[in-house]
């Protein structure tokens, strides 16, 4: 019989709170030599190796000087995009045009649908990445086969039909009617299934008409338990465009807000060139925003307001955007945001870069209570990374004085080789 209780010794990093709004030294919790223990794919109980008991019976994984810590959470991404990741020189809605409308207009075969979702969770977890909030297409059978393809992994998942019904090739068009209609029975279908999640998904206001953003809206006003995701004012001629089709909307975020498309369960993607008044009502509300910074430089779109939105309340999580961002790479996404950051003139900590891409982006989905983090009670998602996976990064290590420092150099250089084990739901899986 396989073993469901589990020790895991090695150097443990968790949260005791957010490192964006506390000291430092009151936000995490970190052991040297550091034990987890995981029963029934719950982790219950982390301390250092010397107080934690091993549970009779309990299969026991050394892992060293690795660090074991809470899988990261990919807040937004485009999985059917997977293929086409790092297509050159495009700005966004040429972008979209030229190479992911057609793309994506090949999940209307549902073999292809259920081939790229198999590649995309090969793609993710090789990567770290424990729990995934995607866009689909438009077409059913591709919710169908992320979702298929997550539960046959037992992975925490989520995502939505996405729905455009103007500014799109026809043959990615629905309609108002049918886009509520096709995203009510998937949302009957799928969501809380096992781990899965449905996300109510209207592409962007340009794709969308007003009637359809109503009709989302009011699918949303039936299911409040679900989240919303959609995009919001991620570039300067994206934002131009929605002002010459909404005239009468004062802002991006009103062609939402106005069809009951903000809310607290609401996730929108980018968030780069936001005005005060839309600041104001994201935060009155408790929305999050996705930043997306490897898609932000790739495409050319701008540079988020991380310490400031931050310090104003907001809730914010962590996303590759695969496949306008350049990277499955969850480390790479934190090497971006902390680029980006700098060139606002702030360094963001190491510990607020792990913390987004695990706990803000758990916050974010709601989530915060169950995954995101290496604490008790929390679903056994975890990674063990290895701190000295490359030459490059190994001799770099080397010279660090504390956990922080001995974590950078793989945030910066790291990627898949970083990834020593993947946990999810308390069982090893890669
Ligand atoms: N805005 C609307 N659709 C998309 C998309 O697929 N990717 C990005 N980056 N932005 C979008
Ligand atoms: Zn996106």
């Amino acid at each position: 019989m396989i073993s469901t209780t589990h020790i895991l010794y090695g150097q443990t990093l968790g949260y005791t709170a957010d490192p964006f709004l506390t000291d430092l030294e009151h936000a995490f919790d970190w052991h040297r030599h550091g034990a987890v223990v995981i029963q029934n794919g719950i982790i219950t109980d982390v301390g250092p190796a010397d107080r934690v008991t091993p549970p009779e019976g309990a299969t026991v994984h050394e892992y060293g000087e690795r660090l074991v810590m809470a899988g990261f959470i990919d807040a937004h991404l485009h999985y059917p995009q997977t293929a086409m990741i790092a297509s050159w020189g495009k700005r966004l809605i040429d972008w979209l045009n030229t190479y992911t409308f057609p793309e994506e207009a090949k999940f209307a075969d549902p073999d292809y649908a259920d081939e790229i979702a198999k590649r995309y969770f090969d793609l993710a977890l090789a990567h770290g990445t424990t729990c995934s909030v995607s866009y689909a297409t438009i077409h059913p059978a591709s919710v169908e086969a992320f979702f298929k393809e997550a539960q046959r992994r037992g992975v925490r998942a989520l995502t939505g039909k996405t729905c455009m019904d103007r500014n799109a090739p026809g043959d990615l068009r629905d309609t108002a009617q049918s886009a509520y209609d096709e995203s009510k029975a998937l949302l009957e279908k799928w969501h809380g299934v096992d781990r899965l999640g449905y996300v109510i998904t209207p592409r962007f206001s340009p794709t969308s008409t007003e009637e359809q953003l109503e009709a989302l809206g009011a699918l949303w006003a039936e299911h409040p338990d679900c989240l919303m995701q959609t995009h919001l004012s991620e570039q300067l001629e994206e934002i131009e465009w929605v002002r010459s089709l909404f005239p009468e909307a004062q802002d991006y975020l009103d062609t939402y807000e106005t069809h009951g498309l903000l809310g607290e369960r609401g996730l929108y993607g980018h968030a780069i060139h936001l005005e005060a008044r839309e600041k104001d009502r994201l935060a009155e509300h408790g929305a999050a925003l996705i930043h997306c910074p490897t898609s932000n430089t790739f495409i050319g779109s701008g540079l988020f307001d991380m310490v400031g939105l931050k310090a104003e309340g907001q809730h914010v999580g962590l996303a590759t955007d695969t496949g306008g961002g350049s990277s499955f790479s969850m480390l790479r996404t934190m090497a971006a945001a902390y680029e980006i950051s700098q060139l606002r003139g702030i360094a963001l900590h190491p510990a607020q870069l792990l913390w987004l891409a695990t706990c803000g982006s758990a916050q974010s989905l709601h989530l915060g209570k169950r995954v995101g983090n290496l604490r008790e009670g929390y679903e056994a998602d975890l990674i063990v990374l290895d701190l000295a996976s490359t030459p490059a990064i190994s001799q770099r290590h080397n010279m660090a004085n504390d956990i922080w420092e001995a974590v950078f150099p793989t945030i910066m250089m790291g990627d898949d080789r970083a990834i020593h084990d993947v946990w999810i739901g308390g069982a090893k899986v890669l």
